[in-house]
């Protein structure tokens, strides 16, 4: 038996829960939210979509009753504001800090061994809140961010390839902000062949330009933050685990000297398995992107250091 909390029922709780149901990643997903109602009014509308699809899954939705959580393998955390056009996401942190405390402490009371997957922004800055907050081995805290960027990366490179988005390869690491991620264009790929070789220079830049304002370009268009690409995202990264698929995504990790970093979380190329993050994967940067790893790790500890 399997079970998956997923705590706020907002866009992106809602849309992770119906990729959970319809992926049938585990057997009972609870959604929880605090508003009256709203968890339990999504829950049976995508319980409903289930049916039409013929899908064999259990969703729930309660209402702050977070001991119908009890016992959850995997919690993932998508509570908090979203921001809105024209916010940074490091805005959002004298609100979210709260919430995601709270949240994190609840949770835990009822699931003491589960795994948790953090989606709530400032998300690397919350990621390592909940670590201070937890004391919690750092394999069991992951933060969903570099799967969502990736797949951002992956959609540019796909459209300025003119190429089944499945058939590119792309990775982001670094902070899961405007400024601080870094798509790593040298390792970008067409089934294997660099896209260094496929794309002019200019636009292989812009492609990552656009993947860090990937997340900014959607609030603007749609006056509040994207959630189908980030509730699949957190999905994506329950099902790895819950499945102990072993699978590599770059996730926000706490680090303890990789990457010559350590007291944060970032986001780094992790192997995601029934425990959590079960290697931090390692690789030469070049000088280059050092560079912008060593400044991306800065202005993610200054964002911590607003932390209470
Ligand atoms: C985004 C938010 C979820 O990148 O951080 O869309």
């Amino acid at each position: 038996m399997s079970k998956v909390t997923v705590v706020g029922a907002g866009n992106v709780g809602a849309t992770c829960a119906n990729v959970l149901v319809t992926s049938q990643v585990a057997d009972e997903v609870v959604l929880l939210d605090i508003k009256e109602g709203v968890s339990e009014g999504k829950a049976m509308d995508i319980m409903q979509a289930a049916n039409i699809l013929g899908l064999n899954s259990r969703l729930v939705g309660v209402t702050n009753d977070y001991s119908r959580t009890e016992g959850s393998d995997v919690v993932v955390i998508t509570s908090g504001i979203p921001r809105k056009p024209g916010m940074t996401r490091e805005e959002l942190i004298g609100v979210n800090a709260g919430i995601v405390k709270s949240v994190t402490e609840n949770v835990l009371a009822h699931s003491p061994n589960a795994i948790i997957v953090c989606v709530s922004n400032p998300m690397d800055t919350m990621t390592y809140l909940i670590h201070k907050v937890t004391k919690l081995p750092r394999n069991r805290i992951i933060g969903m961010g570099g799967a969502l960027d990736s797949a951002r990366f992956k959609y540019y490179l796909s459209v300025a390839l003119n190429a089944n988005i499945n058939e590119v390869e792309g990775i982001v690491i670094g902070g899961h902000g405007d400024t601080t991620m870094i798509p790593l264009k040298r390792y970008a790929a067409y089934r294997g062949i660099p896209a260094s070789s496929l794309l002019p220079a200019e636009q292989l830049d812009k492609v990552a330009a656009d993947t860090m304002v990937g997340g900014a370009t959607l609030t603007k268009l749609l006056g509040t933050s994207a959630w189908y690409a980030p509730g699949a995202a957190a999905a994506q990264v329950v099902a790895a685990v819950i499945g102990d698929q072993k699978k590599l995504l770059p996730c926000s990790a706490l680090l303890e000297g990789e990457y010559g970093e350590k007291d944060l979380c970032i986001g780094v190329p992790c192997i995601l398995g029934r425990n959590g993050i079960e290697k931090i994967v390692e690789f030469d940067l070049n000088d280059e992107e050092k560079a912008l790893f060593a400044a991306s790790a800065a202005a993610v500890h200054k964002t911590n250091s607003a932390l209470a």
